[in-house]
């Protein structure tokens, strides 16, 4: 659902928070049985009824103890959105989007994507019996077309980024007016009920960490679509004051593609923010040349005094192998950039070692082993790797 005036404008969920507050507190959320996103369904937009549920969201916690001891941290966590079912943090997104399709009877659902968020549609559609029409670009990961595949998703490979324009979004919009299809893309602007799945991911740490105090969580950042979760989440909970203070809020984006990082950084407003002409990087979820979600990221970063920072390709390879080789954690390079954001403000004391600090792992390494492959063949000469997306 797209606002009327169709000027992507943002529609936003408000909640009852008196009436939220009635049932949601520590010791009844403590008490609740089900471990998936639907344990918060006040605090979603559609009823669980409407669900197809695959066990989205839910995932541990790690308190990364070898990576912690080399960063010299003693309280690091890795929150493990890998394990989700498709194998992304976007289940907890497309999980709500495609209950929303459900409730409002949808039969076709279109997204526009770089592999992640089309898998789940792709999957919770299958599910629901809805058909996925998916917009990707050329060069999405193959085990993302693997997964749209055999989830039953009709696939558009549309063309490369060029002048900051993203054919994949314009493809799913002209089917969207043409056919009349519900879009459901992680981008707030175009569906405002799948940006609020990704809030969970808050919840779910402050209970695990049972309500303890976080002073900083890093966030893969593309389109902003997750941050803005994330924020809203961390609102949520201030609401109802399960929560005394925010953690800061950092926005970690490759260097390649970093539009709103600069923004961030520079104050520049959200409306002069210009897209990346040509976004590249081994972290291929992340090159979203416009910052859809920009405007409510900046927000969130701003009133929790957090930041943004940038990561080069080879910090980021570095921290997919840190991930894997200390911690067991296979992520994708779009999914191991928060290390790499850490790694860089610790050394530049943007992030103290005695801080209680979360990096959010967002995508699996299976979804693309053969660029973790040319990555990792190509090491020991210090080299980007084939991975990388270059310029034209
Ligand atoms: C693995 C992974 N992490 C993080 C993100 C960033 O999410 P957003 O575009 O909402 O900022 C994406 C987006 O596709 C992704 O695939």
């Amino acid at each position: 659902m797209m606002c009327r005036k169709k000027d992507l404008g943002r529609l936003d969920v408000v909640y009852d928070y008196d009436r939220v507050s009635e049932r949601f507190d520590r010791r009844g959320l403590a008490s609740r049985n089900s471990r998936d996103i639907w344990r918060y369904e006040e605090l979603l937009p559609v009823s669980s009824g409407y669900a197809v549920k695959l066990g989205e969201g839910g995932t541990p916690l790690i308190h990364a103890h070898r990576l912690g001891e080399k960063l010299g941290m003693k309280h690091l966590y890795l929150k493990d959105d890998t394990r989700n079912p498709t194998a992304s943090f976007k289940d907890r997104a497309m999980a709500v989007g495609s209950a929303k399709a459900v409730e409002l009877k949808k039969d076709d659902v279109a997204i526009a994507s770089s592999g992640n968020a089309a898998a789940s549609l792709a999957a919770y559609s299958a599910v629901a019996g809805m058909k996925c029409h998916a917009f990707v670009p050329p060069d999405a990961s193959a085990g993302k077309i693997a997964q749209l595949l055999l989830y039953g998703a009709s696939i558009t490979r549309c063309e490369q980024v060029k002048e900051g324009e993203d054919a994949t979004v314009q493809a799913m919009l002209a089917a969207v007016d043409s056919f009349g299809y519900y879009p459901c893309p992680s981008f707030g602007p175009f569906n405002p009920y799948q940006v609020e799945g990704p809030k969970t991911i808050m919840y779910e740490l402050y209970e695990q960490m049972a309500w303890e105090t976080l002073d900083a969580v890093l966030v893969p950042t593309g389109s902003g679509c997750l941050l803005t979760g994330i924020w809203k989440g961390l609102r949520d909970l201030r609401e109802l004051d399960l929560i005394k203070a925010f953690p800061r809020i950092i926005a970690v984006q490759p260097a390649g593609n970093q539009a709103l990082v600069k923004a961030i950084q520079r104050g520049t407003p959200f409306e002069d923010i210009i897209p990346q002409p040509y976004p590249a990087s081994v972290a291929g979820g992340l090159l979203d040349p416009y910052p859809w979600d920009g405007d409510s990221a900046m927000t969130g970063v701003s009133k929790t005094h957090g930041t943004g920072v940038s990561v080069g390709d080879r910090d980021i390879i570095r921290s997919v192998r840190e991930l894997a080789a200390n911690e067991g954690i296979f992520a994708e390079p779009s999914g191991a950039v928060g290390l790499a954001g850490l790694e860089k403000l610790l050394s530049n004391d943007g992030v103290g070692k005695d801080e209680r600090v979360v990096i959010l792992v967002t995508g699996s390494g299976l979804k693309e082993p053969d660029r973790v492959i040319e990555m990792f063949e190509e090491r020991n000469s210090g080299g980007a790797g084939k991975g990388t997306r270059k310029r034209p």
